[in-house]
């Protein structure tokens, strides 16, 4: 039983520390400078995230992906496909909401 709530509170605890993490400020300095493939940030519809492990696996392939790498790629994003959704793609990898 004791285990059992100490799990339960462990679990808690990391979510709301990603959870912050996730809703942390970043500006469009320092996106730019995850343009790497290497390390790789992209910002789409507000939302920023580390595609650095996708980029292999991006179905539309690397060189479109790559294009978008670094900033806020929004706009292409939804002209490549806008039913994609990028929490459901590549959920844990937001690592931050886009200044504005
Ligand atoms: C977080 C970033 C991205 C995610 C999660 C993502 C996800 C996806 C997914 C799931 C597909 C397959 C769609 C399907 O099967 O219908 C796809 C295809 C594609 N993506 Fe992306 N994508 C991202 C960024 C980009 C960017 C920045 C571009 C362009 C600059 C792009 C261009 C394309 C293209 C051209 C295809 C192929 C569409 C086709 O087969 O007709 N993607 N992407």
């Amino acid at each position: 039983m004791a285990n059992q709530n100490s799990s339960e509170i462990t679990i808690k605890r990391e979510n709301k520390s990603s959870i912050n993490a996730m809703s942390r400020e970043i500006t469009k300095e320092e996106l730019a400078q995850h343009n790497k493939q290497t390390d790789a940030w992209m910002a789409i519809r507000g939302k920023v995230y580390d595609v650095t492990d996708f980029l292999r696996k991006h179905p539309g392939g690397k060189s479109s992906i790559m294009q978008g790498i670094g900033k806020d790629a929004t706009g292409m994003f939804n002209q490549a496909h806008n039913y994609v959704d990028p929490d459901r793609a590549i959920p844990g990898k937001q690592v931050g909401v886009l200044k504005r």
